[in-house]
């Protein structure tokens, strides 16, 4: 290989590099220019051919040919290239943002909206004691006084009202129509009916919307949300409800979350317990939730009173039974683990999106 040789060799590949290496229109024209145009090395190198002789001419000459049209394939290839981006860039450019203008017009993503955490609870609940047998039944929310108190065997005037702050309605004679204070009174509504259809013995659950004009706090809200338990029967005991109870608790909250009865006072029932469960924050151990006592207060519960079946028309010599009543709320709230129950009225999306 000649000296002359080894610069075409050189010059082909630093042409070749700046072409590669050029990345617009502008400048792959400009080394296009430089490594073949006239004012080239190239150009230079072909008309340096005039001074030799004629063999050797005609070597350098094919060599250069060779050269030149490597070169010129490598623009082609390159500034291709460089075409097709530019003309992509510039589509892009030039197009309506259709995404702009719909994002613009709809800055939040949507997304399906779903139940809230307590109808969702609800239906849990009524899937467990439909599963042991129960029914599942409804009630007025706005009740007299009657089906509220009276045949509960609480009479006007009992002291007993007071463990129930209640809401009137101005309707009729003064404190005769109430906000129903618990769902109790859907117990009175059923048993009058079965009385009245003879379809005695009852097995429902009765869950609803409740009322007390108390001042909300982290476990207690002025509207609830309460869940009853109906069973008139032949021969029915304690123990039949304290049954109900624990297998109500293990299948709701889990095997290792556990009920216990301790002495309660109802006008409806005797004799009354209040039912607690493990708490389900501390498993047991003892928390600020549950007072470090391990356990949580979830409902009343006890023996239909005799005056209670008077009162609807039920023959206590004959049927027995039992009632309980807890919290829906209260059970959310211990599931899910919610601190302060008041997060369920705010209507805050970022807690409700949880559930
Ligand atoms: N109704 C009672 C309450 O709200 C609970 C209860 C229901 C107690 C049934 C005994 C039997 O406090």
């Amino acid at each position: 290989m000649t000296d002359w040789d080894m610069e075409l060799v050189h010059v082909e590949s630093a042409a070749l590099d700046a072409l590669g290496a050029a990345n617009s229109l502008e400048t792959i024209d400009a080394a296009a220019a430089e490594s073949v145009g006239k004012r080239s090395v190239l150009a230079a190198m072909q008309r340096s051919l005039r001074d030799v002789d004629p063999d050797e001419r005609r070597r350098r000459g094919a060599l250069l040919q060779a050269s030149r049209t490597r070169i010129a394939q490598a623009v082609a290839t390159r500034r291709g290239e460089l075409l097709a981006a530019h003309r992509r860039d510039q589509l892009a450019s030039d197009a309506l943002d259709l995404g702009d203008v719909i994002t613009s017009a709809r800055p939040w993503a949507l997304t399906a909206g779903h139940g809230g955490l307590i109808p969702a609870v609800q239906a849990e609940l009524e899937d467990v004691f439909v599963a042991m047998g129960f029914t599942v039944a409804e009630g007025p929310e706005v009740e007299t006084d009657w089906y509220n108190f009276e045949a509960l065997n609480i009479p006007p005037a009992h002291p007993a009202r007071g463990l129930w702050d209640t809401f009137y309605v101005e309707l009729g004679d003064p404190e005769t129509i109430v906000l129903r204070t618990h769902t109790s009174p859907t117990q009175v509504h059923l048993m009058e009916q079965a009385v009245a259809t003879g379809t005695l013995p009852i097995h429902s659950v009765m869950p609803g919307r409740c009322y007390r004009r108390d001042t909300p706090d982290a476990r207690h809200l002025a509207v609830f949300h309460q869940v009853e338990g109906l069973v008139v029967d032949q021969n029915i005991t304690f123990a039949d409800l304290a049954g109900v109870i624990e297998t109500f608790t293990r299948a709701f909250f889990g095997p290792d979350i556990r009920s216990r009865l301790r002495p309660g006072y109802f006008p409806f029932t005797e004799p009354s317990a209040e039912f607690e469960i493990t708490c389900t924050i501390c498993r047991g151990a003892g928390c600020r939730t549950c007072s470090q006592t391990g356990w949580i207060e979830l409902g009343g519960c006890g023996m239909m009173d005799p005056a209670v079946f008077d009162a609807v028309g039920i023959d206590p010599e004959r049927w027995s039974g039992f009632a309980f009543g807890f919290g829906i709320d209260r059970c959310a709230q211990m599931r899910a683990g919610i601190a302060d129950l008041r997060a369920l009225t705010e209507n805050d999306v970022r807690f409700l999106e949880q559930f």
